[in-house]
């Protein structure tokens, strides 16, 4: 059990409540977005509303999902003390800054969930490794330890996949649908189909492997394949990743897009 406080009360951060709820935490909201914080209190019994200071003065792990320039107006006049934990889900805002910006706290952890971590099975690069996020997290999550603030920060521009990569599903669902005239059965086939995908075979080169065994010549995917390389899309999402190295503080592109 831990006294838990979130500053911001968006998206990320309902998504993160509703995933320690039910677990015995005493958990403190900030009173933005206003509509959402009560919308979380009137439905998670251990969730309370506070001024961005009572959550921290009330907290033992406090939980920073504001956007990176509200953060830096606010996180300075909070009550940090030497022995508060911060998890940081803020991209924008380095290790440092936060060091600076939250002092004396130095139990400071980055880390990047995705909106699914409200029902678990959410992958969490996380950095320094640390053990307020295996606790909070780590039983319904997969976290995962990086080796550098470089490192994590690739992993917020793989993030990054998610909106592009679902933005094909929803184009090729949507294509599917207008065939068949079942938008509900097109999506239940795309799901699944895509679910058999997922389970990576540990040998680093997962979806390659796929690709091999879906290469058959003559065949749809391979025929499919060929004509989105045609038409540059793969390439492209290599360069839109790289599009956003300077942002993340990333190392130039060193070799071509595969
Ligand atoms: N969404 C994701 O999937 C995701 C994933 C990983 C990381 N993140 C990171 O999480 C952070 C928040 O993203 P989000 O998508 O959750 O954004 P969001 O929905 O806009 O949430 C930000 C929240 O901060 C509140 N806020 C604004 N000013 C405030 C203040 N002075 N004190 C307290 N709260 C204040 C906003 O309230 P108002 O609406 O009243 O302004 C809003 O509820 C970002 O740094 C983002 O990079 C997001």
């Amino acid at each position: 059990m831990a006294r838990i406080g979130f500053l911001g009360t968006g998206e990320i951060a309902g998504a993160m409540v509703r995933g320690l709820a039910g677990q015995g935490h005493r958990i403190l909201v900030s009173e933005r977005n206003a509509d959402h914080a009560a919308m979380l209190a009137r439905t998670i019994p251990e969730v309370t509303i506070a001024a961005n200071p009572q959550v921290v003065a009330g907290s033992d792990v406090v939980i920073a999902c504001l956007m990176a320039a509200t953060a830096r107006q606010v996180l300075p006049d909070l009550p940090w003390r030497s022995d508060h934990t911060i998890i940081s889900v803020m991209v924008d805002v380095p290790h440092g800054d936060l060091a600076t910006l939250c002092a004396p706290a130095t139990d400071i952890a980055l880390t990047i969930p995705m909106p699914f971590i409200s029902s678990g099975g959410c992958p969490l690069p996380v950095f320094p490794d640390a053990a307020s996020v295996t606790a909070l997290f780590g039983a319904r999550n997969l976290v995962l330890p990086v080796a550098s603030e470089v490192a994590l920060n690739a992993h917020f521009a793989a993030s990054a996949l998610s909106a592009p990569i679902l933005r094909l599903l929803a184009e090729g669902t949507g294509w599917l649908a207008r065939e068949t005239g079942d938008p509900v059965a097109a999506e239940a086939y795309v799901t699944a189909l895509f679910a058999g995908y997922m389970t990576p075979d540990g040998t680093g080169r997962h979806f390659a492997g796929l690709l091999d065994s879906l290469a058959t010549e003559g065949g749809l995917n391979a025929a499919l394949r060929a004509a989105l390389e045609d038409l540059g899309a793969p390439a492209a999402l290599g360069a839109g990743m790289d599009t956003l190295r300077p942002r993340l503080g990333l190392p130039p592109a060193t070799g071509a897009a595969s």
